[in-house]
């Protein structure tokens, strides 16, 4: 019985306890990073300052898988794809781990100092902002188990909630540690921006075509605008010369990588639709016609 029950927390198991390939090829695209990076690690393979490329890319992944696992909901919804759900816990955990592992490299690029990581942590501001972060992920983290579900049950979701403002306070750590060049970090928050109006959309509109539409219009927007109000507050550059650059579609701003992200969702969602009328369609046993 005990092992029964073990057995539906082995990561590549589906809730019920059985194998799943979805889960065990998720399972494996999560590893990957870490598996590279300790490689180009091990083989001297990260430049002259290794430890500072493996404490970004652990940040790096931990934002993406983040941003991952707040997907889930939206692509369940939108590709009609209910099975997907199993893996947002996996998604979850996997980046509270790597965040983990990031102030575990940061500490040990501070030489075990723990004083000095105390001491930066309390004196930087986007080091504070980080460390809010991590203590949020591992709360998620911790209560994600069934077990903790059952005994929070309405809390549960409320608690849950909070992976929003986590991944905010996520993006604005994010944004203030990237020096000159933002870019990379508004890639991210313009993702957020489309989970975020897709969790504000009404719930009948969720799963319609026309809302993939209009946040493929509206993200990008969102994007160029924070982006512009970051240049404006931070550099002093103009936010109309950054509003401009945004509509010139060679520079590959944030905005129109966020414009083709939301753009592909919208196609792939009327492709699934047309796939499945069309076998719907078809003449077969499944739909109770029959041929002739
Ligand atoms: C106590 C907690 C944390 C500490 C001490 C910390 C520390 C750092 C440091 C030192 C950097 C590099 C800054 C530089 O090179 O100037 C960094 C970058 C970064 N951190 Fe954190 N961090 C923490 C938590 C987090 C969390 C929870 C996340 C995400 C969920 C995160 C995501 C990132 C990202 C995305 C970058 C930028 C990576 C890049 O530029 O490629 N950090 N962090």
């Amino acid at each position: 019985m005990r092992l029964g029950m073990l057995a539906g927390y082995l990561p590549w198991r589906d809730p019920a306890g059985r194998f799943s390939w979805l889960k065990l090829g998720a399972l494996l695209a999560l590893l990957a990073p870490a598996v590279a990076f300790t490689f180009s690690y091990l083989t001297h393979d990260l430049g002259p300052r290794p430890l500072t490329q493996l404490i970004h890319a652990s940040g790096d992944w931990a934002v993406r898988f983040l941003l991952a696992s707040l997907a889930v909901t939206p692509l369940r919804a939108l590709l009609d794809w209910p099975r997907v759900v199993i893996l947002r816990r996996l998604i979850g955990v996997t980046a509270a781990l790597y965040a983990l592992a990031h102030l575990l490299l940061y500490t040990i690029d501070q030489k075990w100092n723990l004083l000095t990581v105390a001491s930066e942590i309390a004196l930087r501001f986007y080091l504070t902002i980080g460390f809010i972060t991590l203590l949020g992920l591992a709360a998620l983290a911790i209560t994600s188990t069934d077990v903790w579900q059952k005994h929070l049950r309405q809390r549960w979701k409320k608690l849950h909630r909070l992976v929003f403002p986590i991944t905010t306070l996520a993006l604005l750590h994010y944004v203030l540690q990237s020096k000159a060049d933002v870019s990379a970090a508004m890639f991210a928050v313009g993702l957020f921006a489309w989970l975020a109006l897709w969790r504000l959309a009404p719930k009948r509109l969720q799963s319609r075509i026309p809302l993939a539409l209009a946040l493929a219009i509206l993200a990008p927007l969102a994007t160029a605008l924070i982006e512009g109000l970051w240049y404006a507050t931070a550099t002093g550059v103009r936010a109309s010369r950054v509003l401009a650059a945004n509509l010139d579609p060679s520079a590959m701003r944030p905005s129109m990588q966020v414009l083709l992200c939301a753009a592909a969702v919208w196609a792939l969602m009327i492709l699934r639709r047309g796939l499945k009328a069309a076998a719907f369609a078809r003449p077969g046993p499944k739909n109770g016609k029959t041929n002739g």
